[in-house]
């Protein structure tokens, strides 16, 4: 056992994240998990939210196309990998839709299509998808546990960040809203000023109550932690120090880090043996420097890749 699996089986975590630099072994490490998860008797998903996705080819099974699929040879266990073109579309539609309520509701004959444009065509627009997509997965809340196996830094941290953001914009929205409602009462010969219901602002509200409630479940460290994937090398070491630093900003509880491709020591003379493992010593000793307690696992560089089940068990055996 390690502290991972230890914090597992007697925690409360529900929704785990794994993070980290390309090929350090998070989805490896993502998928592990929900296979302890799901041997502890959790109905578990396993969910990849990389638009470039492995876990079909890491379990040699087909998930892409198929939504929440069964995952053969483990019970409790569902995969899924979010299609990002799909999602996009979706959401794309979503928003055309909302957009052309809103010009129907303010009695506003325009040709909606630069808005839908401006509106989807935005440099953040996949990551507000695939968060929303995210949000609707985590509030079905038909599992007991959610591993999510996240891209690489960049992508991850905008998606984390779109909370954030939606949030505030949601909140300029509904108050210039509610600006326009006020003046345009005001402004009205009508007598009779009575309330009528916004069915904008009524989206809005709802929208803002989803990602409230979802920034509570992801804040609260009785129900999620972030994980950090790292090597024994330099760069991996730097970007978890960052991106340690990017998701406490967003009081996203951390769970730890788990140092991934340790290599055994042994008694081999070869140069290019005793030079990386001399190297390696240098990066482990300056890895309990900079993260100390939170190092919850060194796993070993197995000598073949990790494929498959039976592979995928031994990882945290
Ligand atoms: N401990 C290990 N021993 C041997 N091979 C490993 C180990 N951990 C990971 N690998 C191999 O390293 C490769 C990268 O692992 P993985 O796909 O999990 O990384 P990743 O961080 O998810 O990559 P990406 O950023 O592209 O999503 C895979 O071929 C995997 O089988
Ligand atoms: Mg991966």
């Amino acid at each position: 056992m390690n502290k991972i699996t230890e914090s597992l089986a007697s925690g409360t975590n529900k929704y785990i994240f794994f993070g980290g630099k390309g090929g350090v072994g998070k989805t490896v490490m993502a998928s592990a998990t929900a296979i302890y998860l799901a041997s502890l008797g959790k109905r578990t998903l396993l969910c990849s939210t990389n638009p470039v996705h492995s876990l079909s080819s890491c379990f040699g099974q087909q998930f892409i196309g198929h939504g929440e699929t069964q995952v053969e040879g483990c019970t409790n266990l569902y995969a899924l990998e979010i299609e990002t073109a799909t999602t996009v579309e979706k959401y794309r539609d979503d928003t055309r839709g909302k957009i052309l309520d809103f010009l129907k509701y303010a009695d506003i004959p325009i040709d909606p299509t630069p808005f839908v444009d401006a509106a989807t065509t935005n440099p953040a627009f996949e990551e507000s998808a695939m968060f929303d997509n995210v949000v609707d997965i985590i509030l079905a809340n038909k599992y007991d546990c959610y591993v999510f196996d996240t891209a690489p830094v960049a992508h991850t941290y905008r998606l984390l960040g779109m909370s954030k953001m939606y949030d505030m914009w949601l909140g300029k929205m509904i108050k210039s809203r509610e600006d326009a409602i006020c003046l345009k009462k005001s402004l009205s010969f009508k007598k009779n000023k009575k309330e009528v219901c916004d069915p904008m602002i009524e989206g809005m509200l709802k929208s803002r109550r989803k990602t409230e409630e979802i920034r509570k479940l992801l804040t609260d460290p009785k129900l999620t932690a972030f994980y950090f994937v790292t090597l024994p090398l330099a760069l991996p070491i730097s970007v978890v120090e960052r991106f340690i630093y990017w998701v406490r900003a967003f009081q996203i509880p951390v769970g730890g880090v788990i140092v991934n491709q340790v290599m055994p020591q042994t008694d081999s003379k070869s140069p290019f043996i005793v030079n990386r493992q001399t190297e390696q010593k240098s990066y482990m000793e300056l890895i309990d420097k900079k993260f100390g307690s939170l190092v919850s696992a060194r796993i070993p560089m197995f000598n073949n890749e990790i494929l498959g089940m039976e592979m995928l068990k031994k990882v945290f055996d």
